[in-house]
């Protein structure tokens, strides 16, 4: 412990001296193994929460109108009549999670805890299952996140936006000035919605990557080199290109 701390404290002398580079390049090192491709893409084939599926979403559509009643208090579409509005991001009961929204149905809202003074029975007052409470949940956490089906660009796949993650770490060597996770070092943050040069379209991005930023035309006065001065091929820049894209758009 003593002497964890103590190795600490010199890690922390050595480093400052020395070229931002450096520091990138062990931040980009200690980075790597936390890096799940298989996170991003599970989260780009489907961003639904874990444990939905479209068919949930489906069906929960059927049992919303149907068998659930939810429509009699909710709305046709959801969109509030009695009960409030279920398809905007303003939340009385629930928190917006799937999770929160499964348990407001299952419980339903007693008057004493109602924001608007009407209560809502447990499941609607139905007899509907867990298992279509679930779906009816699903239907609902869709409908209030729609930029969640945000789909990929045209051309790009899941499998490049993982093959991307690679070439960001490791050939073409971009971690080194963007940072692990592409939040930013020496090079711009790329995971946020500011953009210096690309305008945020997957096609821009590419075109940067190709052919780097030089220090004239720079917003920052560092100059970004073509293909991060690494030699990654043409389809290994349209990888890194879905990968960053992905990044940009993951909040
Ligand atoms: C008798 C009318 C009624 C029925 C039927 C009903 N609800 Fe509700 N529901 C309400 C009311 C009223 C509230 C809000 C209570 C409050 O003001 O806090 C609510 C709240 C909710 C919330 C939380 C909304 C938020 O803003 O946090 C969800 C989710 C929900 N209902 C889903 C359903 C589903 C799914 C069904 C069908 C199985 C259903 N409701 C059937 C009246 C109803
Ligand atoms: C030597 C450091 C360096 C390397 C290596 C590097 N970049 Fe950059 N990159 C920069 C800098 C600096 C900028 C911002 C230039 C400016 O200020 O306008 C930039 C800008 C960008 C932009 C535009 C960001 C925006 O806000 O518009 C993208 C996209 C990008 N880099 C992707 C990559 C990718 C992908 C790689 C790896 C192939 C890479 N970069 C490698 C330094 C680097």
């Amino acid at each position: 412990m003593g002497n964890n701390l103590h190795q600490g404290s010199i890690m922390k002398r050595q480093k400052l001296p020395i070229q931002l580079g450096v520091i990138a390049l062990v931040g980009a090192l200690l980075a790597l193994p936390a890096q799940a491709p298989a996170q991003v893409r599970s989260a780009t084939a489907d961003s639904l929460p874990w444990g939905v599926t479209m068919e949930m979403v489906e069906q929960g559509k059927v049992i919303f109108e149907g068998d659930g009643l939810c429509t009699t208090c909710h709305g046709e579409t959801g969109a509030g009549a009695v009960g409030p509005n279920l398809a905007d991001d303003d939340w009385l009961q629930a928190k917006g999670s799937y999770l929160s929204i499964l348990q407001t149905i299952l419980t339903g809202v007693p008057e004493t805890r109602s924001e608007t003074g009407t209560a809502m029975p447990p499941r609607g007052g139905t007899k509907i299952d867990d298992v279509m409470v679930q779906s009816a949940a699903a239907f609902i956490w869709k409908t209030s996140h729609p930029e969640s089906g945000d789909s990929l660009p045209p051309g790009v796949t899941a499998q490049m936006v993982e093959r991307g993650e690679k070439v960001f770490n490791v050939t073409g060597a971009c971690a080194l000035c963007h940072g692990a996770d592409a939040t930013g070092l020496l090079g711009p943050d790329l995971t946020d919605d500011v953009w210096l040069d690309a305008k945020g379209a997957y096609k821009t991005i590419g075109r940067i990557i190709a052919e780097g930023i030089s220090e004239e035309s720079s917003t920052s006065g560092v100059a970004m080199p073509a293909r991060g001065g690494s030699e990654i091929s043409e389809s290994d820049i349209e990888r890194v290109a879905a990968y960053v894209w992905y990044m940009s758009r993951r909040q």
